[in-house]
């Protein structure tokens, strides 16, 4: 078993990751022995993996289950209403213990429901996808969407301990345990050499779930690192955002429906490297580094149809843009970034004219290494790569 202690004051508490944990959830969480729990989960989650997580918190205490539908369109107040009343029927107090037993969409709606329920109960969260695990389900940030705007209703409430059990991930789609890897080896750029290139020597069988234990291992303690610096995302805590500006953007063009989350920040970390290198702040061989490994966890859907004018006005209406000036974390070597206040129009358009002629290969088929490429400050926005891949979906 990895811990990784969050140290937050009297809030602190343990991530737990290794194989199996969700078998022994009654010594993995004594402090919530006699107390009452419910266990909010999706039907989907609860069909599968339900059974042994049940069996684990009984031993606990008094069990109540509340399962909400699947899917992101019901991180809505819709369902937290439900939440509040589901927990008030099954009489839970202010001494009860959440918990919320899923992928991101299940652990923001429940964790929002178990800070506001009672001004707030206890809450533990047991994450089943590769992105709740390395990404939502630490560091306290728990929402709802508003039919306008993503994540708009929401609240900083810390869990009292993160059970990582990555067996769950047998049962999760390919493409979203892709999704979580892009993620991964964001927490790599951003600072974590090692995670970096721990990546890139994976075999090429690196989505099946057994080999993922050290990398989630080292992108949870990255997290815990930045959460723990600032909770509240006021300042060094923005670094996450890494490939985040482009990839909010090309989410809400596209509607939500072409990519998943981990692929839209896959091309915006692509954005970043390519601006931070026009901007001589990256060097050519790093650029190649982090374009290698983006497209190593690839295939993504193309994004050379895209207005870049409209991604440009949803770049601009980020909830995140300061002063009308738009801030942008720029990778400046694997494992160190940069967040720049004043990224132009022009910087982030020259960017997606370089994602626009993207050429990608099927993963196994990449250069292991950072081929020799022209120094100097240019970047070569020529294809580079035989497109032998169209990967819309
Ligand atoms: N709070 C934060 O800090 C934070 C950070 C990043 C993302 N998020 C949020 O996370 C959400 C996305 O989360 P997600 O990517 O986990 O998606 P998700 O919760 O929608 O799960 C994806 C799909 O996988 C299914 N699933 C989950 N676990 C499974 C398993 N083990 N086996 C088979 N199927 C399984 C789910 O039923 C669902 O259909 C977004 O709403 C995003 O805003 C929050
Ligand atoms: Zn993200």
């Amino acid at each position: 078993v990895i811990e990784i202690l969050i140290r937050l004051g009297d809030r602190r508490y343990p991530v737990r990751v290794g194989h199996g944990l969700a078998g022994s959830l009654p010594s993995l969480l004594p402090g919530l022995k006699g107390k009452s729990l419910v266990v909010v989960s999706s039907h989907r989650i609860w069909s599968i993996h339900g059974g042994l997580v049940e069996r684990g918190l009984r031993e606990l205490g008094p069990l109540s289950r509340v399962l909400i539908p699947d899917g992101e369109i019901h991180k809505s107040a819709l369902t937290l209403g439900k939440l509040y009343s589901a927990f008030l029927e099954k009489g839970l107090a202010r001494d009860g213990v959440v918990v919320a037993f899923g992928g991101g969409v299940v652990g923001d709606v429940t964790g929002f429901a178990a800070a506001t329920y009672m001004r707030g109960v206890a809450l533990v969260q047991l994450p089943t996808t590769l992105l709740a695990m390395v990404d939502s389900a630490i560091g306290g940030k728990v929402g709802v969407n508003h039919p306008k705007a993503k994540n708009l209703v929401g609240a900083f409430h810390q869990p009292v301990a993160v059970i990582v059990d990555p067996s769950f991930l047998a049962t999760l789609p390919p493409r979203q345990i892709q999704s979580g890897l892009y993620e991964v080896l964001k927490c790599g750029v951003i600072g974590d050499r090692r995670l970096f290139s721990a990546l890139s020597n994976l075999p090429s069988d690196f989505r099946s779930w057994s080999s993922l234990e050290a990398p989630i291992a080292a992108a949870c303690r990255l997290k815990a690192r930045v959460v723990e610096k600032d909770e509240r995302e006021s300042g060094v805590r923005r670094v996450l955002n890494l490939g985040h500006t482009v990839g909010h953007a090309l989410e809400a063009v596209t509607r939500y429906r072409r990519f998943t989350h981990g692929e839209a920040v896959g091309w915006g970390m692509l954005a970043s490297a390519s601006i931070a290198r026009h901007r001589g702040m990256l060097s050519q061989t790093n650029f190649e580094a982090i374009t290698t490994g983006v497209d190593r966890v690839g295939p993504r859907p193309g994004v050379d149809d895209i207005d870049p004018e409209a991604v440009l006005d949803a770049v601009a209406n980020d909830k995140k843009k300061k002063d009308g000036r738009v801030s942008f974390v720029l990778p400046t070597a694997i494992g160190r970034v940069a967040i720049r206040p004043d990224v132009t129009r022009a910087e982030i358009l020259a960017a997606l004219k370089v994602l626009a002629s993207w050429v990608m290969l099927p993963p196994g088929r990449l250069p292991g290494a950072a081929s020799k490429g022209p120094s100097g400050r240019e970047v070569d926005s020529r294809p580079r790569r035989k497109r032998s891949i169209e990967a819309r979906r």
